[in-house]
């Protein structure tokens, strides 16, 4: 897969702030925090669209509140589900319309087919809470705790046909603690992933990371950390 280089600062977009479309389902709390960086001026984004596969997303009701455009694409028009090619042709139409520099999935909960995603006028990235390669999927706090794992986190990564199989950019760890339940896990991975999304976004807005592959960015940044960058923040 060829991927767009994203904009940097010695391109022809420098001082522009890069532009980002941003898939949810759920809560948006990863939405929120792109919006508060960029409506405090921390982030040099502007959020050009968000899209949304269910209609219930809180995530919808942020975007709306930060006057930031919304489709919701759940149902067509006979009322049925939106079937997964046809949620692609609108979000295809859409994107092609808000000309992002990058998508970014944040709580995105539907597989993408590798046509979509080969088509897309941006590269994507997703975030997804574990320690990638480990615990692909979904239930990733259980089955990290069950397996006796000592460490846990989130990663970002490149969006590739394969789920969660895409080259990782960077990670945010944190230790799990004893007897700890899942959704107390959860509860503090999330916090990371609040922290960890702007903070790669910088990163690739800087152009201090590069979308095209771990490997080539080795090549190209001799002096800079083996990608994944891995963020370990301490409670
Ligand atoms: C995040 O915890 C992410 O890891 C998972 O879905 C959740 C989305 O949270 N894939 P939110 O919608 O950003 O609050």
């Amino acid at each position: 897969m060829t991927l767009s280089p994203i904009p940097t600062d010695t391109s022809s977009h420098a001082n522009q702030p890069l532009r980002i479309a941003v898939l949810v389902s759920g809560s948006g709390s990863n939405l929120q925090v792109l919006i508060d960086a960029m409506q405090a001026g921390v982030l040099p984004i502007e959020i050009v669209g968000v899209i949304s596969n269910r209609e219930d997303a809180y995530a919808t009701t942020r975007a709306k509140d930060a006057g930031i455009p919304v489709a919701v694409l759940s149902h067509a028009a006979s009322g049925k589900r939106m079937g997964i090619k046809t949620f692609e042709t609108h979000a295809s139409a859409q994107l092609a319309t808000w000309q992002p520099d990058l998508v970014v999935l944040a709580g995105f909960m539907r597989v993408l087919s590798g046509t979509f995603i080969d088509n897309a006028p941006a590269p994507m990235i997703n975030l997804h809470p574990s320690l990638l390669p480990a615990y692909k999927g979904l239930d990733t706090h259980q089955r990290a705790i069950q397996s006796g794992e000592r460490h846990h986190g989130c990663s970002i990564h490149v969006v590739t046909a394969e789920l969660d199989a895409g080259a990782v950019l960077t990670q945010a760890l944190t230790e799990i603690k004893p007897h700890e339940m899942a959704d107390s896990l959860q509860a503090r991975v999330q916090k990371l992933e609040h922290q960890l999304l702007p903070w790669t976004i910088l990163l690739l807005a800087k152009g201090a990371l590069s979308m095209n592959s771990v490997q080539a960015s080795q090549q190209e940044n001799k002096f800079l950390p083996l990608l994944p960058l891995k963020l370990h923040i301490r409670d």
